[in-house]
């Protein structure tokens, strides 16, 4: 029998009172927007229990809140060696500081998104981990780690966390049928990528280069995909043919014969072209293998950091298997490796500019170790095996630490070097697009002027146009004393002061472990000398631009 409008009435509200007993805060915090997704769906995932959750990035998250709540659910990423990303850093340094509060009343759980290529695996979950469990909170269901591959895990973790929320439901409570929804888009992610069309693949380095840059132009035509500037586009690429064959070859196997990943059957010559990762080596590879051939030299890589380090760094997965030989199946060494992760690329473009393309801009990896040429899976994908007018399977991933500022006019400094200028073509296509008429200055950097100068043309247009008011380059390779974007920086250090003195957002771009670093120690240095202050004061002054958005970092 239908529900009268009434008793529909008189249920909802039953099940709004239970519910709201039930009080409930996800925080996420990652660099690209996965923890943002996962803590979405999380929220969605809950509703159908009736179950309302308060979804809170955790650098809009005040922490005096905390020993208000009952129940926490964090999720969140680790980045670089072992680091919070940036917008985790505050949340990260309070609970695990000394002045984080006692939460005897706390419910809490952790979903840790990590890389197992690193050291420090998931280190800043496990990090919130302990601190809440020091600071007496009661654990709904043990940390999660996930890896590149986080979807399944996270998965295994939510449901978890359905289930032991239900426990603390009454009984009565059923969940509702689920509501109607308008028809949604399709949703493209890594798991279900959409089928792109190259349109367009050029070389932007020149012919005597020692670098080799593709801008590759995509069609999104019919996809309904939306993408902001600054967001990044995933690629699924396949691995160097001529690898695979060389793994098949010296194991002495056979590429038709079937190996099982994740319950589903491939050739292994399949797997290894287009489900596992070869090209670079990982520690959880290494650490597999010693497992599984108990040989010593490979246990010794492990007992040895430093060695492993140096060890891993410019070697594949077929280094391994040639210098410690052993035998294995097809199937072993399918159960060695682990899955061929996507590889993320900074968007180039605006998509209020170009319509239902997307642009990206990629160095292409080659080099020689050891007498073999090594290729990087994802770059010489789209430099060697894929043409004009092929499809091949993308999603975006957002990057919502990576943004212009929200007053469209603000003006911005933008620094970076290498293929880290491709999120400033994005920038100012998008102000081209608006007609926006804030201030933009541009400090690129790459090895030599003729060759390396990336969009220089389009730089020119918008210096033109003075949509670009500013442009100071540095050719590291063109003279004799290396020249570097921070060099450039520190010769224009009172201007700089003064553009952040009047508001302007810094913006960072480029290789993490050294221009990064160089970089941010400049500009620390530039504040403390143009603003006349002591070193604490100039790092309160740079945290107060990181708390405002107004420094941002886009590394790798
Ligand atoms: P190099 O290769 O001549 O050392 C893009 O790769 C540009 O960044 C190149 O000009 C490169 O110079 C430069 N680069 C290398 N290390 C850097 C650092 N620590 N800081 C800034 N730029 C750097």
């Amino acid at each position: 029998q239908p529900e009268t409008e009434a008793t529909a009435h008189a249920r909802s509200v039953v099940q709004a009172v239970q519910a709201a007993a039930l009080k409930l805060t996800i925080l996420y915090g990652s660099h690209t927007g996965r923890s943002e997704g996962l803590a979405k769906k999380l929220r969605s995932l809950l509703a159908e229990k009736t179950i309302a959750a308060d979804v809170f990035s955790m650098d809009d998250y005040n922490t005096k809140q905390l020993e208000q709540e009952q129940n926490l659910l964090v999720i969140v990423s680790t980045h670089g060696e072992g680091e919070p990303p940036q917008m985790a850093e505050d949340f990260h340094r309070f609970i695990t500081g000394k002045r984080a509060p006692k939460l005897p009343n706390l419910n809490f759980s952790v979903l840790a998104l990590g890389d197992k290529s690193y050291k420090l695996f998931c280190q800043t979950g496990i990090e919130i981990d302990h601190a809440l469990k020091k600071a007496g909170a009661h654990e709904l269901f043990p940390i999660v780690t996930c890896d590149v591959d986080y979807e399944e895990d996270a998965t295994i973790w939510m449901d978890a966390i359905l289930e032991k929320l239900a426990e603390h439901l009454p009984a009565a409570v059923q969940p509702v049928p689920a509501v109607i929804k308008a028809e949604e888009a399709v949703v493209y992610n890594q798991k279900n990528p959409f089928r792109a069309t190259v349109l367009e693949k050029v070389k932007i380095t020149g012919r005597d280069s020692d670098k080799e840059v593709n801008h590759v132009e995509l069609s999104l035509d019919g996809s309904g995909i939306s993408y902001q500037p600054g967001d990044s586009l995933g690629i699924l690429a396949d691995n160097p043919p001529v690898l695979v064959a060389q793994i098949i070859q010296t194991l002495k196997l056979d590429g038709q014969a079937s190996v099982v990943l994740k319950k589903k059957e491939f050739t292994l010559e399949n797997a290894l072209r287009h489900q596992l990762e070869i090209t670079v080596l990982n520690r959880g590879v290494v650490q597999h293998y010693a497992e599984k051939t108990a040989l010593p030299g490979v246990q010794q890589l492990l007992d040895d950091e430093k060695l492993l380090d140096e060890y891993l760094w410019g070697h594949d997965v077929l280094d391994l298997l040639q210098d410690f030989p052993h035998e294995l199946s097809e199937q072993e060494l399918a159960d060695l490796l682990r899955p061929l992760p996507p590889r993320l690329y900074s968007i180039s473009s605006s998509q209020e500019l170009v319509g239902d393309e997307v642009h990206i801009t990629v160095s292409t990896v080659r080099y020689s170790n050891k007498g073999r040429e090594r290729h990087g899976a994802a770059s010489t994908y789209l430099a060697d095996r894929i043409e004009v007018d092929q499809e091949i399977p993308v999603y975006i991933e957002r990057n919502p630490g990576f943004r212009l500022p929200e007053n469209e006019e603000t003006p911005i400094i933008m620094v970076g070097a290498g293929t880290g200028i491709a999120p400033y073509r994005a920038f100012l296509q998008h102000r081209e697009a608006n007609n926006l008429k804030g201030k933009s200055w541009l400090f690129f950097g790459e090895r030599h002027f003729q060759s390396d100068f990336l969009y220089q043309l389009e730089w020119q247009k918008y210096l033109k146009k003075g949509l670009l008011e500013k442009i100071d380059l540095a050719f590291s390779r063109d003279q004799d004393q290396k020249i570097y974007v921070q060099h450039r920086l520190a010769e224009r250090q009172a201007e700089i002061f003064e553009w952040l003195e009047n508001g302007a957002s810094f913006y960072l771009c480029g290789d993490m472990k050294y221009m990064a670093k160089d970089v941010q120690k400049t500009l620390l240095d530039i504040i403390q000398n143009q603003g006349g202050m002591t070193e604490d004061q100039a790092r309160d002054y740079f945290k107060k631009l990181k708390k405002e958005k107004r420094f941002q970092a886009d590394v790798y």
